[in-house]
């Protein structure tokens, strides 16, 4: 018996990092699942290496900031497979230049990032992925289980930067701000239909998002600094929450974000 026997499962971001990990968990726990992201061809080469086991795992590609696009994935998932049990709303860029899979150069001047140098098309590029994409996620999902009347499991990615502020990343930090608050919203609003809207705010996490920081000794020491374990998290310790969430050992968690961080916030 697997936690996810006979779910369906839709991971957006699925196919690196934390969605790629959970997406792994959920289908050993018997889900069937779609990962979801922007690029059709890493998507189809990935899908194709996660399933190569057995697990049920397929790709659609989705740009998230898009509702045509939102809608056409799960109209595309409810009409092959019933209906959606779990969605786990991954898809996510740490700012505007990032571009998953493609290590920057730790940028040179801090002075670019302070807030009064920001432009306004980079704000609004995060925001587009992080919060309106999380937003179209939870609608698309939330309006299937209506219609089918099932019970749902919705998971947001947040990030500890919604809870404290991270000098230099004040776009990201307010799209995560913005995401706990949106999952415990619409939590509550469905908190009698079944629909339980929980969220996930991880520490630093070895994943292609964090691959700059990993090559700072600079930036490492920060990260060290602000982790009591004294230890980034692997993208497997994010998997077993988003597990957790969504399955029914959390029946009566909702509107909750939980924090795996290595000890963070515990002054
Ligand atoms: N890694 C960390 O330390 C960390 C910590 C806290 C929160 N997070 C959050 O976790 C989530 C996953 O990040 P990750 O570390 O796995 O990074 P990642 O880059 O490995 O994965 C992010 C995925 O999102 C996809 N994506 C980006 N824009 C998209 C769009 N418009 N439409 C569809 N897909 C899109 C990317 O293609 C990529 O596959 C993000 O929301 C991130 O902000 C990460």
């Amino acid at each position: 018996m697997g936690l996810l026997d006979n779910k369906v499962a839709v991971i957006t971001g699925g196919i690196s990092g934390l969605g790629r990990a959970s997406a792994l968990r959920y289908a050993a726990e018997g889900a069937r699942v779609v990962v979801a992201d922007i690029n059709a061809e890493r998507g189809a080469n990935a899908a194709a290496e996660m399933s190569a086991g057995g697990a049920s795992i397929e790709f659609i590609q989705v740009d998230v900031t898009s509702k045509e696009s939102q809608q056409a994935l799960f109209d595309d998932v409810v009409s092959r497979y019933g209906q959606v049990d779990t969605v786990l709303a991954a898809a996510g860029v740490s700012s505007s230049g990032y571009i998953s899979g493609e290590v920057s150069e730790v940028e040179a001047d801090p002075e670019e990032r302070m807030f009064h140098n920001r432009m306004l098309e980079d704000w609004e590029k995060v925001m587009a992925v992080n919060v309106t994409g999380v937003m179209l996620t939870n609608q698309m999902a939330i309006k299937h289980m209506l219609a089918k009347g099932n019970a749902g499991s919705i998971v947001n990615i947040a990030s500890i930067a919604g809870r404290r502020p991270l000098p230099g990343a004040s776009d990201y930090c307010v799209s995560k701000a913005a995401v706990i608050m949106l999952t415990q919203t619409v939590a509550t609003e469905y908190s009698t239909s079944n629909i339980r809207v929980n969220a996930i705010g991880p520490g630093f996490i070895e994943t292609p998002m964090t691959a700059n920081i990993r090559q700072s000794p600079e930036w490492m020491d920060t990260v060290m600094q602000m982790t009591p374990m004294q230890r980034m998290g692997q993208a497997n310790e994010i998997a077993s929450t988003a597990l957790f969430l969504a399955s029914e050992e959390s029946s009566y968690f909702t509107g909750q974000t939980l924090f795996p961080n290595g000890g963070m916030f515990t002054g």
